[in-house]
C-alpha cells in the first residue's frame, strides 16, 4: 500500500502557486504515495474555550492528518513568516494537549514565491513549529522555490521544466525518505 500524504496548502487563493505546486506533486509522486490535498478554506480559528466541545472542521482536519503517514506542507511566506491560516491550522491540530494529530509524522516542508529567495523565512519559522510537534522533516533536498510566477500557464499546469525536474527530486526522495521512517 503506497504511504498516504496529506499535502496541507498554506495559501486560500484559488490560484495559489502553493496549491499548484501541491497538485504537481501530487502527480508527479512515485507509486509508493498517494498525495491528497488538504486545504484550509474551511477551518475556523482556534480557541481553547471551545475544546470541549470541538468544532466539527476541527475534527474533520485533525482526522485527515491522523489518517495520513506523513504530512507535506506546501506554502507561500507572508511577511517573512507563514500565513496565519497554516499557524491555524498548526495549532488545531495540535490539540487536545497530548494528542496531536502531527505526532511523530514525518513532514516535508516546500515553500514558493514569485520572488527570488523562495520563502526561506517562512519555510524556517515552519520548521520551527514541526520541531515542538515532534516531527521528523526531511532535511535535503531543502526546497525554496523562487521566481514561481512564470511557472505555471493559465490552466494552471505547470510549463517550467527547471521546476518540473526539481519537484520530482523532490517528491522521489521524500518517498524514500518516508519508508525509511518506517522500516
Ligand atoms: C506576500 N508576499 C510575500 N512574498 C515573499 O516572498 N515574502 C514575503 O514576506 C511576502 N509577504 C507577503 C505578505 C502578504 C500579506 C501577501 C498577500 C503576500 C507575496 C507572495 O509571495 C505572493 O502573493 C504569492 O503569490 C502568495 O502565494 P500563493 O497564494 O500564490 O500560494
Amino acid at each position: 500500500n503506497p504511504y498516504r500524504v496529506a499535502v496541507v496548502v498554506g495559501s486560500l487563493r484559488k490560484q495559489a502557486f502553493s496549491l499548484r505546486i501541491g497538485q504537481a506533486l501530487a502527480k508527479l509522486a512515485p507509486d509508493a504515495l498517494k498525495l491528497e490535498i488538504v486545504t484550509l478554506h474551511d477551518l475556523s480559528f482556534y480557541n481553547q474555550d471551545l475544546e470541549a466541545q470541538a468544532p466539527a472542521d476541527w475534527l474533520a482536519f485533525r482526522d485527515k492528518i491522523k489518517s495520513a503517514d506523513a504530512v507535506l506542507f506546501v506554502t507561500p511566506e507572508y511577511n517573512r513568516s507563514i500565513p496565519g491560516v497554516l499557524k491555524n491550522a498548526i495549532d488545531v491540530g495540535s490539540r487536545p494537549y497530548g494528542q496531536s494529530a502531527f505526532d511523530k509524522k514525518p513532514a516535508g516542508v516546500v515553500s514558493n514565491s514569485p520572488g527570488a529567495i523562495g520563502a526561506f523565512g517562512a519555510n524556517h519559522h515552519l520548521r520551527q513549529c514541526l520541531t515542538f510537534l515532534n516531527m521528523p522533516v526531511l532535511q535535503q533536498p531543502e526546497a525554496y522555490v523562487g521566481g514561481v510566477g512564470d511557472a505555471f500557464n493559465e490552466q494552471g499546469d505547470l510549463v517550467k521544466d527547471s521546476l518540473r525536474e526539481f519537484l520530482q527530486k523532490y517528491i522521489d526522495a521524500f518517498a524514500a525518505w518516508v519508508a525509511q521512517q518506517y522500516k
